[in-house]
């Protein structure tokens, strides 16, 4: 089964870290050309310079805040012509911010995971998917969680948005039946990124504490299950993937080896 996506064109959010800048690695090494756009450029920079270094593959940044409707909008509105065909969205940029009990949590923590992960995905949706339904080819791959499917303490916010991802990722299926456009909502357990960094504002040492004694997904496994879906024979949709490690059985089961 052929792997190459050469010459199609791939936006992908949230691509300066993680999940994001490892898919830029293998869609690169599968031949696509890449919309790289997260809102720390010089992270962006850096990963462009080292796909034209080994892959000599194109790229395009574009620094953004996908909380930001009318930024994103005017983005997308004015990309290159030869940039505008967009065949696959990887709608991946989101965070999660503290682990606070829902009834004492700063309500700007939730904005931020809130006008992230469900608005600015589907800020980012809205421009780019219209295109796909006139070219009458496309596929939208929407990052969601296993905290779509189970709650857990402190986390009620963040497993909304991502609850969310799942509703607008079967929303967006529905709506679009009848074209060729294809929808995936891809749902990881761990993975080892910034990701924790992120949700406990720089402290390291906690971070590093969630993935203690186990071994988490790296970013390239959810990566290599992108490309799998967006490679499939056009008439086949993989509607949802979740990806867990072995050593993970639910958002409360993780197997730890003590040192
Ligand atoms: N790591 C996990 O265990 C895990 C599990 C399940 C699902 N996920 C999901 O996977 C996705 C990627 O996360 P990750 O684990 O790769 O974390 P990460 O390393 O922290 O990467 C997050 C990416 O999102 C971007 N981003 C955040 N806010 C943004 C905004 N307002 N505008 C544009 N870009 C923004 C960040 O770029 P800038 O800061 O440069 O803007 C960064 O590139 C997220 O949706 C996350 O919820 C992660």
């Amino acid at each position: 089964m052929t792997r190459s996506m050469s010459d199609r064109t791939v936006l992908i959010t949230g691509a300066s870290s993680g999940i994001g800048a490892a898919c830029a690695r293998h869609f690169a090494e599968s031949g696509a050309r890449l919309i790289l756009t997260a809102r720390r450029k010089e992270k962006l920079q850096i990963l462009a310079d080292q796909l034209q270094q080994s892959q000599s593959v194109e790229t395009l940044l574009l620094p953004l805040d996908v909380q930001q409707a009318d930024a994103v909008a005017i983005a997308i509105a004015g990309l290159p012509t030869d940039w505008q065909a967009i065949d696959v969205l990887v709608n991946n940029a989101g965070l999660s911010r503290g682990l606070d009990k829902q009834y004492e949590s700063p309500l700007q923590d939730w904005e931020e995971m809130i006008d992230t992960n469900v608005k600015g995905l589907l800020y980012v949706t809205r421009s780019v998917v219209p295109g796909m339904v006139m070219r009458g080819r496309g596929h939208v791959v929407n990052i969601g969680s296993i905290a779509a499917r189970q709650v857990y303490p402190g986390g009620s916010v963040y497993c909304a948005t991502k609850a969310a991802v799942k509703s607008i990722s079967e929303g967006l299926k529905m709506d679009l039946l009848g074209t060729a456009v294809r929808v995936t909502n891809i749902e990881p357990g761990l993975v080892e990124t910034e990701f924790s960094e992120v949700r406990f504002r720089g402290d390291g040492e906690r971070a590093k504490s969630v993935y203690e004694g186990m071994t988490p997904l790296t970013p390239g496994d959810i990566a290599d299950t992108i490309l799998f879906a967006v490679t499939r024979p056009a008439h086949v949709n993989i509607s949802e993937i979740f990806v867990m490690p072995t050593d993970q059985s639910s958002v409360s089961q993780v197997h730890r080896r003590s040192a």
